[in-house]
């Protein structure tokens, strides 16, 4: 941790607004970099950049209470996060947890006495094909187990700084295994680009002979971006961040539009517990995204645009810039791109630590500096998006498809797939399966095919597309990944047979519990009633008097809530009730009502605090 006592701090603010403009966007950059380099954001430096951002301290204050990462309250010199996702914890991770709290001298969610470490659960870190996995001062830690976390408690305890840590404990493998047309090996960098700017027909000289030469070069642009909007059309390219809308009406929509500035946004937030392929994307494949941003910046006549990376992913920074560099180098990014009229840069905007700013319009808020919380539906963010202006915003792998699309063609990319769902997708697998990874396949490959080839032919069930997705049993094993019939991000988090699937459920609703913005009272109430349905249920004390409140507060949530979030939070309830009632069935205690409210259980903690074990301190149980 940086010591930044007292005249240092307006030092180490100013270089940061220099950094990141002296602007209310880059609010949520500098409290970051604050809270990286002294591990809490204190009052003071809220005061200070309040100042010298023009805004009330009340709005930074706010920041800081919404994003997980943000703390007002001075955490350990080494922050320990541990990823708890299902898959996570299928490796132990609670044990792993546990044993780390011990050696370390330190609980859960609290900072040690001396200031030295903070020890707190995280959802998924976006490592599930190598966890139990950590993030150590915002660094990946991957693959722990009984040796790493005793290294890792040692290395704490000895006050040996990252840079001294084994290279090993960062290591994060990209795991391909298998790869189809799209991922193969990584495009040319400059191929999507140039084929979109050559579509502008027309050698210059010709179109000199009728025209200005400034003139001739914005026509040859405008014809190239309308032509590679007829090719994204034909490729019938669908979004990849879950929803599935077509890129082509999207990009028209913003190309259409009549005032002036325009946005192209990436989003790399890929906070879905289970999925990873935009890490790797973004590690191996990163030229082919930041290309189709910029083919996309063509086609609909933005100047700039914006990735917003999740901040686990912050390990990427150096990475990303470097590419950028080397593209700004090589004409493929900045002014007159490739020698054309094209202007477009891209900016790297990093998360704070929340699931709801994977959701395009609290995105776009977080990152115009705010708290990441959804807006009303309308107007769409491709007529009002990034400050009022119409914005593309697209998963980083439709951008990837599409630079693809542009260096080869729409009619190509269409001919793979389904007709509903064409091209490739990338899966990410992990869970209970042999080889754990990322794996490319045409659309409408079958579940059982990608179970054959990760290694899992004995799986009882699979979470598709992450919590929010679809949960499948046996019998739906020959159903197939698309948008006409299993559709998501790509996320399948496999059970094996001798996996009780009551702890993913309660993963999950945790999850959304702990995730809901709090906006809409169906969802912040509904995901609190659903949890502690579920609490009840794991207690071994459910009826079905509360079966039928979660169905019912289920249906309220999926038809009243604002945003996605909360229409699907409870699809895995209703999905394992449907296909695995035998996991539910058997915690009910009896076929009567039983109060949601156990005092004797709330006095666990209680009891446990004070190291009563003894009869006398429980109280006597009704006969049942
Ligand atoms: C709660 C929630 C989380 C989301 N998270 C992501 C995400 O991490 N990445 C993503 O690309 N889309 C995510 N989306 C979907 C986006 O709102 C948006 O539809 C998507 O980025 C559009 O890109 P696409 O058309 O290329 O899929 C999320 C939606 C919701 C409701
Ligand atoms: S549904 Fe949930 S996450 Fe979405 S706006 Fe409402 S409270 Fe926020």
């Amino acid at each position: 941790m940086i010591q930044l006592a007292g005249p240092a701090l307006p030092g180490f603010l100013e270089q940061a607004v220099e950094r990141y403009g002296a602007n209310p966007q880059s609010a949520l950059q500098i409290l970051m970099s604050v809270q990286r380099a002294l591990h809490h954001v204190p009052d003071e430096a809220i005061d200070l950049l309040a100042k010298r951002l023009s805004l009330a301290p009340v709005r930074l204050r706010g920041l800081v209470s919404f994003y997980s990462f943000l703390s007002a309250e001075p955490q350990g010199e080494y922050v320990v996060h541990l990823s708890d996702n299902i898959t996570d914890q299928m490796r132990d991770s609670r044990k792993l947890e546990a044993a780390l709290c011990e050696r370390l001298g330190v609980r859960l969610g609290e900072t040690r006495a001396d200031g030295r470490v903070s020890v707190h659960r995280t959802s998924c870190i976006g490592m599930s094909d190598q966890g139990p996995a950590a993030l150590v001062n915002y660094r990946p830690v991957t693959r722990l187990d009984d040796d790493r976390v005793g290294a890792l408690a040692g290395l704490i305890n000895a006050r040996t700084p990252l840079e001294e840590w084994p290279s090993e404990f960062f290591r994060v493998d990209s795991n391909i295994r298998r790869s189809d047309v799209l991922f193969r090996k990584p495009q040319e960098p400059g191929a999507g680009l140039r084929a979109s700017l050559d579509r502008g027909g027309k050698s210059l000289e010709a179109w000199e002979e009728d025209l200005a030469p400034t003139d001739a070069r914005r026509h040859q642009l405008e014809l190239g971006g309308a032509e590679t909007l007829k090719e994204i059309y034909r490729s019938e390219l669908r979004g990849r961040g879950g929803a599935g809308f077509k890129a082509g009406i999207k990009w028209q929509s913003v190309r259409e539009a009549t005032r002036g500035d325009r946005y192209v946004i990436c989003n790399a937030d890929e906070g879905e517990p289970g999925t990873f392929k935009d890490r790797v994307l973004l590690t191996d494949f990163t030229d082919m995204v930041f290309e189709g941003m910029t083919v996309c910046g063509h086609v609909v006549g933005a100047r700039k645009g914006i990735i917003y990376v999740r901040q686990e992913y912050w390990y990427l920074q150096d990475h990303l810039q470097a590419v950028l560099e080397r593209r700004r180098a090589h004409g493929l990014l900045g002014r007159n791109i490739l020698g054309s009229a094209l202007d477009f840069d891209i900016e790297v905007h990093f998360g704070a630590g929340a699931y709801i700013c994977g959701m395009e319009t609290a995105m776009i808020k977080s990152i115009e500096g705010r708290r990441g919380i959804p807006r009303r539906r309308w107007p769409l963010p491709v007529h009002q998006g990034y400050l009022k202006a119409p914005t593309v915003v697209n998963n980083v792998e439709t951008f990837a498809c599409a630079a693809a699309i542009s260096a080869r063609g729409g009619a190509w990319f269409a001919g793979i797939g389904t007709p509903q769902s064409t091209g490739t997708k990338l899966f990410c697998l992990s869970g209970d399966c042999e080889r754990p990874g990322l794996y490319e396949y045409p659309m409408g490959v079958s579940v059982t095919e990608i179970l054959r080839d990760c290694g899992a032919n004995d799986a009882q069930g699979i979470q598709v597309g992450g919590p929010s997705g679809t949960l499948v049993n046996r019998s739906d094993f020959d159903r197939t990944l698309c948008f006409e019939d299993l559709p998501g991000v790509g996320t399948m988090m496999v059970f094996g047979p001798k996996r009780d699937l009551f702890d993913a459920i309660t993963n999950f609703a945790l999850f959304f519990q702990h995730e809901s913005c709090g906006l809409c009272t169906p969802c912040r109430v509904g995901t609190t009633l659903l949890a502690n349905y579920v609490k009840k249920f794991e207690r071994g004390v459910g009826s079905p008097v509360d079966l039928g409140e979660v169905r019912h507060i289920s249906s309220l949530m999926r038809n009243m809530a604002h945003c996605g979030l909360g229409q699907s939070a409870s699809n895995h309830l209703m999905d394992s009730l449907q296909k695995f009632p035998h996991v539910w069935e058997s915690r009910m205690k009896t076929m009567e009502f039983v109060p949601a409210f156990d005092l004797d259980w709330a006095l666990e903690e209680a009891r446990s605090l004070t190291g009563r074990t003894d009869p006398q301190a429980h109280l006597p149980r009704p006969l049942a």
